[in-house]
């Protein structure tokens, strides 16, 4: 298929496979060599590319998992034009010279062209902003001083898309540019594989090797990466990504936020969307659980009929959804209730891991008693699951340390974990025991968090 992106300020026009990812043809196809593989999976940030869309905003992405579809329309800059066309060196650049910031080199173009996306932001959390970036000799120090010396410097010039006056001409059907599109073709097409983000999808086809016969991408549909906010609800498409939800819950459930702040990285929330990861049904995504607790309402579609379920009804058994064949995730809605929830992940690494455990309270006490309660995990199950024995152990009790206590039987009859590389069973029903401990201490005001509590 015909594919056409921005490629350093320069059109491109691409006969690509569906599931080529960017890495392979950079690399492979295109000479642009600069771009490396180090895991091939996500993890490493080697292969890190900036992508910037018509909002003008630049995102770090992972090559290695960005299938060239994905890039219609959108402009890729890889660390070959990150400098200017005379060789003037980035801000970034010649701070990282300048502090030191490279021994091997092999990580190199990933951490400039993740730093570089970062400074065309303005963001200064540089500590989150490389989370996704593995350097094994040099250390970060000198990098993260690197990035907070350029900080201060201006955006080059050429660092512009000019996306403006660019066409990136028809679409085809595996591009559906609208819901009502993709309703249609997938309903006749229902063997077909959607792919938002390609966070999981992209693994299939680099890990696994798996050949992809159909595939339909929901990058190009606009409408499914809305979030509409009333006075009571929000409503966020399937194809938002990540990153778009974490900004959208940043004020009403900044527990939420932090929890999306430590999934993947920065790249990976710039890729994976919020249906992707409820559709594929993981027993460990992270924002099942906080979704669950909040009382998130799944909006389903297939061709022009539409559904509504409560989300914790969508998992029915470890790899089993309540999803027909041709039908698709087209939205998740929330309410915007006071703020009551907390959530917490416990993983190995503190960033970019996936969790082991991860835990959602949301708790209202009224007169000092628990007048409602909707508790969910993630890694305790083969689905993403709620604590109901918990909720009606507490619901109705006062909220006393002794009530929390003799409630900790009931997580007993809510779960049998198991035990695999990320955890034992017995550490994941002690540690979610513990969990619904943090979420009383926490409501008395005691720091908990260990960023919190660390002097
Ligand atoms: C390095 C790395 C780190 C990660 N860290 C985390 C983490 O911290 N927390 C976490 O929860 N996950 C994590 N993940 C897993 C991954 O990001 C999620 O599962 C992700 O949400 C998948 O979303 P996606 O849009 O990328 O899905 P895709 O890979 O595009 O699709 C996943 C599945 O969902 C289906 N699908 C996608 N959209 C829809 C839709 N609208 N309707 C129906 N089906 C659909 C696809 O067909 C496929 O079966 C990580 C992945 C990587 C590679
Ligand atoms: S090669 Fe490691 S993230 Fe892409
Ligand atoms: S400089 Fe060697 S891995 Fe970072």
């Amino acid at each position: 298929m015909t594919v056409r992106f921005l490629l350093n300020g320069e059109p491109e026009c691409v006969e690509a496979g569906a599931t080529e990812t960017l890495l392979e043809w950079l690399r492979e196809q295109r000479g642009l060599t600069g771009t490396k593989e180090g895991c091939n999976e996500g993890d490493c940030g080697a292969c890190s590319v900036i992508v910037t869309g018509a909002d003008g905003a630049a995102r770090a992405m992972n090559a290695c998992i960005l299938f060239l579809p994905q890039l219609q329309g959108l402009a890729v800059r890889t660390v070959e034009g990150v400098s200017g066309q005379d060789g003037a060196l980035h801000p970034v650049q010649e701070a990282m010279v300048a502090h030191h910031g490279s021994q091997c080199g092999f990580c190199t173009p990933g951490f400039v062209t993740t730093m570089a996306a970062a400074h065309k932001n303005g963001a200064k959390d540089h500590d989150d902003q490389l989370a996704g970036n593995l350097c094994r000799c040099t250390g970060y120090a000198p990098i993260i001083r690197a990035a907070d010396a350029a900080s201060a410097k201006p955006v080059p010039e050429w660092m512009a898309e000019p996306l403006d006056g660019f066409d990136p001409g028809e679409t085809m059907h595996v591009m559906p540019d609208s819901a009502d599109a993709l309703a249609e073709w997938y309903l006749a097409h229902p063997e077909a594989t959607l792919i938002g983000g390609a966070t999981d999808v992209g693994l299939w086809v680099t890990k696994q090797l798996r050949d992809l016969p159909e595939v339909a991408f929901l990058s190009r549909c606009t409408d499914l990466q809305q979030i509409d906010v009333t006075g009571d609800t929000l409503r966020i498409g399937a194809a938002c990504t990540i990153t778009q939800v974490l900004e959208a819950v940043r004020d009403v459930h900044p527990s939420f936020a932090e929890l999306l702040r430590r999934y993947g990285s920065v790249q990976v929330r710039n890729a994976a969307t919020i249906g992707g990861n409820i559709a594929n049904g993981s027993p460990i995504g992270d924002s099942p659980p906080a979704l669950i607790a909040l009382g998130a309402i799944l909006h389903l579609r297939k061709g022009e009929a539409r559904r509504d379920m409560p989300l914790e009804d969508f998992f029915i058994a470890y790899g089993k959804q309540d999803r027909g064949p041709g039908e698709f995730v087209e939205a998740v809605s929330i309410p915007r209730q006071k703020d009551r929830l907390k959530c917490y992940k416990l993983s190995k690494r503190h960033d970019q891991d996936i969790s082991a455990v991860c835990g959602c309270f949301n708790i209202a006490v009224a007169g000092g008693s628990v007048a409602k309660a909707r508790i969910a995990f993630g890694g305790m199950a083969g689905t993403p699951r709620r604590a109901l024995a918990v909720e009606a152990a507490l619901i109705g009790k006062a909220w006393t340390e002794d009530n929390i206590e003799a409630a900790l039987a009931a997580f007993d009859e809510d779960f049998q974990p198991l035990s695999d590389m990320r955890a034992s069973a017995d550490y994941r029903m002690k540690t979610a025991k513990n969990m619904l401990r943090r979420a009383y201490v926490e409501s008395l005001g005691v720091p908990s968090n260990v960023l919190e509590v660390r002097p």
